[in-house]
């Protein structure tokens, strides 16, 4: 069967996702709601927003759309795999991407702490707070030893998150979201016990029943070099990781992955779609710092150039559910993605700079996150502007790679990290630790 796609969201992971999509002969037509300049490339982007669901399917029912693809998490917290579901028009068309129930690993820190507590994967200790349980909250921290994680429990675009030294400032804190710092996300506060280890991410693409292992990779989150300064959506990603060994992998498989399915399934959530898993490595020791229940932006840009095998295939297992009849080979290959920025983020930055040089880039893949397009010129949009992966047979050859192709690139106010997957030269072993 050929596919007609509809993949929703607009940054550079949609833009990895739509140049995978557009390699497979099993694809028919590419349509991209909203996309970037990037994703006109190889698709053809419709102006329709990823969470206006009667827009969509509109869309879907108009363009013969067979398979629906949700890249940013908000369309499935909100629910768009149900409202599918739950019309006779649209019922039959799947969509890879989990429904509401499960897309809360996501959307309810307390839901997914809850989960892995009942399921017994290993996660931080935590406690879960309102306005009405402040005073067991501070006990709580009290018990606790600095650094404190506080966290809202709803979605808070990835600034929900606070990690302070002090007790008492942690108490403050705590008052502070409750009332409303992060709006409502923050009406619940899930304190953690701070976890000291390196962190890394491993994805799985699941038809609810079986799964496939994708690359894992790195991120880093803050703007500066050596995991200094603020913290970003992330400035860079390499994969494969060297800390993460097989033996590790497999831990994460044993441990985390299988528990986490057969927990989904004992609950009746219907997940068909990436399962992305923020980890702790702690001695050797596998933790869950966070679920994400869609694929990570720029990690995707890192594990989709490594992914061998056809991704409309996977999906089409994952719609079938028959995922075990299909092959997911993976290139022994380093892949390096180096994000290029507007200064100034994650602060304010400006916008509508020429963007010049990709036609020199000629042995990497720039990847498109945040540009646009004014007539005919690729102007700057956003705080990340563009992705740019290498693939090479070692780590240092795919950083040289990436890096050179950076150097060529020019907007007014570039700024990228100088140190991506370098800390990965020794094992991981210069990971800079909270
Ligand atoms: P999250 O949004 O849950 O990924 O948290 C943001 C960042 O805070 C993570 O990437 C970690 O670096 C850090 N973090 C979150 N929870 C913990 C924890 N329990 N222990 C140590 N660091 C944490
Ligand atoms: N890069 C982190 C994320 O996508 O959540």
């Amino acid at each position: 069967m050929k596919y007609r796609v509809l993949l929703l969201g607009s940054g550079g992971r949609e833009h990895a996702l739509a140049w995978k999509l557009a390699q497979s002969n099993r694809l028919e037509k590419l349509f991209i709601a909203p996309g970037n300049p990037g994703t006109a490339i190889v698709g053809e982007n419709v102006a329709v927003a990823a969470t206006d669901f009667e827009a969509l399917k509109r869309l879907t029912l108009e363009q013969k759309i067979n398979l629906i693809v949700v890249g940013p998490e908000e369309p499935l917290v909100n629910g768009i795999a149900d409202f599918f579901a739950a019309d006779e028009t649209t019922n039959q068309i799947p969509v890879i991407g989990p429904c509401r129930r499960g897309a809360q690993l996501e959307g309810s820190k307390d839901f997914a702490k809850n989960f892995m507590q009942r399921y017994g994967i290993p996660t931080a200790r935590y406690r879960t707070v309102t306005a009405g349980t402040i005073a067991a909250g501070e006990q709580f921290l009290d018990e606790l030893q600095a650094p404190y994680v506080l966290k809202a429990d709803g979605l808070a675009a990835g600034k929900g998150v606070l990690i302070i030294h002090s007790r008492d400032e942690a108490k403050q804190q705590l008052r502070n979201m409750l009332q409303g710092m992060f709006g409502a996300a923050s009406s619940k506060v899930v304190i953690e016990e701070f976890l000291q280890g390196i962190e890394l991410s491993a994805f799985i693409l699941t038809d609810g029943k079986n799964y496939k292992l994708l690359p894992e990779a790195k991120d880093y989150k803050r703007v500066g070099n050596n995991d200094t300064g603020l913290n970003t959506g992330g400035m860079g990603a390499v994969s494969p990781v060297t800390f993460a060994t097989p033996e590790f992998l497999q831990k994460v498989e044993r441990q985390i992955i299988q528990p986490t399915i057969a927990g989904l399934q004992q609950e009746g959530i219907i997940y068909k779609g990436f399962l992305f898993l923020g980890l702790m490595n702690v001695n050797g020791a596998p933790y869950v710092i966070e679920y994400n229940v869609r694929m990570g932006d720029p990690e995707t840009e890192v594990v989709l150039p490594r992914l061998q095998s056809d991704l409309l295939d996977l999906f089409d297992g994952v719609a079938q559910q028959s995922l075990d009849t299909k092959t997911c080979a993976i290139a022994p290959a380093t892949a390096v993605a180096v994000v290029c920025a507007s200064g100034g983020y994650p602060g304010t930055y400006g916008k509508g700079y020429p963007v010049t040089g990709l036609q020199d880039v000629k042995e990497s893949v720039v990847f498109h996150a945040g540009t646009a397009r004014q007539q005919d010129t690729l102007v700057t949009a956003g705080g990340r502007v563009l992705a740019v992966t290498s693939l090479a047979d070692t780590l240092p050859a795919a950083r040289e790679k990436s890096y050179a192709a950076v150097a060529a690139i020019h907007f007014q106010d570039i700024y990228f990290r100088q140190d991506i997957g370098l800390d990965c030269l020794n094992g991981g072993n210069d990971a800079t630790i909270l």
